[in-house]
């Protein structure tokens, strides 16, 4: 009887079954990926072993909901889910504390809460909690994983779902792995990339970008006590890990399968395209790539299956659908749709919708199957991966493009009402990113600090345009938190020496509740927010046009500052306009099929020849 069989004879029926139907598929994968190795299949073995331990582990709760997704397995592709993230100790300071803030969370109509790294990291070099040093202990301050699995418990009673990062591509030096490597012990280094000289890191250097060249110049880190280079990709704190070693990838396909087992509905694959180096590329998006996060699908429908995946692949536009995989074998069940969230912040800064329209567009070329998580703002910096092929056509060379929108958006230009700041600005390469919340970056902080009540008002109707066409874009959208008060940038963090040299903690500030306090208090800024997003979320759920998989389509409008987004099924048809001007401008679309209403002011119109205000916005809608 083989080891597989051996397994299998103590199985149960639906461990057995999904395991049958894709055992042949991992087998393949993981002996053409380790076929270097001496014995892969003691490797593999070992790996169907712990898969079914965890399994064995689940708690009868997740089991049950295991089942019921996988009975309905576009549960998330739906109208439903609506997302937030947010840092725990910015937020609510303790795990235990979130517990107590759940009824703010359900006011806010989430049900999809992504909750920012927790786990154990060093403090001072924990890369906002990037730097993991133990993948099964939460950072003390925020609690215990008890604490975790109690939230994440309370959080599926009231139907909320947990999204966890899981950071894949590298350790905290701190981690147990990393201490024992640094002392001496091959089996360790081994997990990581040691090398004794410069050389062959020279080599890696001349192929391979830097993610963060002012903040963490180079791709390694001489270690003076082993006296060894040793790779970091990202932080000098942050080891690569290395996935040619198959214990490598068995031990963190257990780590993810431990979290799934404390409640983890939402698994964010932090950082994927990296996770395969290889001599003479740019180590980024590697066909290795793909078949790892191939069989960590596989590996969680055999597990798991109620578990979904979320690539962060943030990257050139061409490099991130691929991360679907086919609808035959698939790969992440959902992707940040990061290209049109920069496209959007273009636009901003631009007044010209002509290349979101044509990123529109290639979206709506892909399979409906693909679900996007759309949003405006996250944790990171706005990185401008914007598609410069196509701009090119139009005389638009992207060092200088990147320089006027990092000009404009941190209010460099007289006429701009942005506060953003700059994150890794790299004047060699001209390539500087933003940072800013998007209450800063609209003009709500700008004009405040003035006294300046209408440029306030303006600026909160843009941020609630600006929410609009992130929620009635195709896939789940997800907000980031503080946003729904319009919470602006926090410059504390540079009186910290931890994180004065990341600009990202301007939009990391702790959650302002004196401000949350005031969205019921008619006519401040927080009501007019909170309130807003509260009734497009409403809408959104209401009507099955809004549904993932339902086509949708850009109209012409001829008009370079409004955009305008069709979506439409068998029982309705939605029109969304946007306005991305301070002038009044007319989108001169022509939909001649009768009287649409605004779900949003509740108003009746025609889809003909749309006068839309400054900064506005519409939601038409018609019943078929
Ligand atoms: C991801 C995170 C980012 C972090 C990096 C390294 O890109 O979003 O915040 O710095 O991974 O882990």
């Amino acid at each position: 009887m083989s080891l597989t069989k051996a397994i299998l004879s103590e199985a149960d029926r639906t461990f057995t079954a999904r395991f049958e139907k894709h055992y042949d598929e991992l087998k393949w994968l993981y002996c053409e990926l380790y076929q270097d190795v001496p014995d892969p299949m003691e490797h593999l073995v070992s790996l169907v072993s712990g898969m079914h331990a965890y399994y064995n582990e689940r708690k009868p709760s997740l089991k049950e909901s295991d089942l019921r997704r996988e009975a309905d397995p576009d549960w998330y592709k739906r109208n439903d889910l609506y997302g937030m993230m947010l840092y725990v100790n910015c937020f609510s300071e303790t795990l235990k504390g979130l517990e107590e803030k759940l009824d703010y969370i359900s006011e806010c109509n989430v049900n999809y809460l992504h909750l920012m790294p927790l786990l154990a990291s060093p403090k001072g070099r924990s890369d906002g909690g990037y730097a993991v040093a133990d993948f099964r202990q939460v950072q003390p301050d925020l609690g215990t994983m008890d604490d975790f699995s109690r939230v994440a418990d309370k959080c599926h009673e009231r139907g909320i779902n947990i999204a966890l990062d899981f950071v894949m591509n590298h350790t905290s030096e701190d981690h147990e792995w990393a201490k024992r490597a640094r002392a001496g012990e091959r089996e360790y280094q081994d997990r990581y990339f040691f090398f004794d000289t410069f050389d062959i890191p020279a080599m890696y250097e001349k192929t391979c970008p830097q993610v963060f060249p002012t903040t963490a110049p180079g791709n390694f880190t001489w270690l003076e006590d082993c006296r060894k280079h040793v790779m970091t990709t990202f932080y000098p704190y942050q080891w690569d890990l290395n996935y040619r070693n198959p214990e490598v990838l068995n031990e963190m396909v257990f780590n993810m399968l431990y979290l799934a087992n404390r409640g983890v509905d939402i698994i964010r694959l932090d950082a994927v395209p990296y996770i395969w180096k290889q001599l003479g590329t740019n180590c980024r998006n590697l066909p290795q790539v793909h078949t790892i996060v191939r069989m960590m699908r596989i590996i969680c429908e055999i597990v798991c299956p109620g578990v979904l995946m979320l690539g962060e692949v943030v990257m050139a536009p061409d490099k991130v659908a691929p991360y679907f995989g086919t609808p035959e074998k698939p790969e992440c069940h959902m992707l940040y749709n990061v290209t049109t969230m920069a496209s959007t912040w273009n636009t901003v800064a631009t007044r010209d919708a002509g290349l979101l329209k044509r990123q529109l567009d290639i979206l709506a070329s892909l399979p409906r199957t693909y679900i996007f998580q759309n949003y405006l703002r996250c944790h990171d910096d706005i990185g401008w991966g914007l598609d410069y092929d196509y701009l090119s056509a139009f005389g638009i060379e992207e060092g200088a493009h990147k320089k006027y929108l990092n000009d404009y958006l941190t209010g460099k230009w007289p006429d701009s009402f942005s506060r953003g700041e700059l994150y890794n600005d790299d004047p060699r390469l001209r390539d500087a990113r933003l940072c800013g919340t998007t209450a800063s970056l609209v003009g709500v902080e700008r004009f405040g600090f003035e006294g300046n009540r209408a440029g306030v008002d303006r600026g909160v109707t843009y941020d609630i345009t600006l929410h609009a066409f992130m929620m009635s874009q195709s896939g789940i959208p997800v907000l980031y938190s503080g946003d729904e008060i319009g919470m602006l940038n926090d410059y504390s963090y540079k009186k910290d020496p931890d994180k004065a040299a990341d600009s990202r903690y301007l939009h990391r500030g702790d959650f302002r509740w004196d401000l949350a306090e005031r969205r019921n208090e008619e006519g401040t800024v927080q009501y007019r927010l909170f309130h807003a997003l509260d009734k497009l979320a409403h809408i959104r759920a209401a009507h099955s046009v809004f549904e993932a998989e339902v086509p949708f389509r850009t109209l012409d409008t001829w008009d370079q500052s409004t955009l305008a987004l069709v979506r439409e099924n068998d029982e309705e048809k939605f029109i969304g306009i946007y306005n991305f001007s301070e002038f009044d401008r007319v989108a001169w679309i022509n939909e001649e099929d009768g009287i649409y209403t605004d779900l949003i002011s509740g108003r009746e119109m025609e889809a003909r020849g749309v006068q839309i205000p400054a900064f506005g916005c519409y939601w038409l809608l018609r019943k078929k």
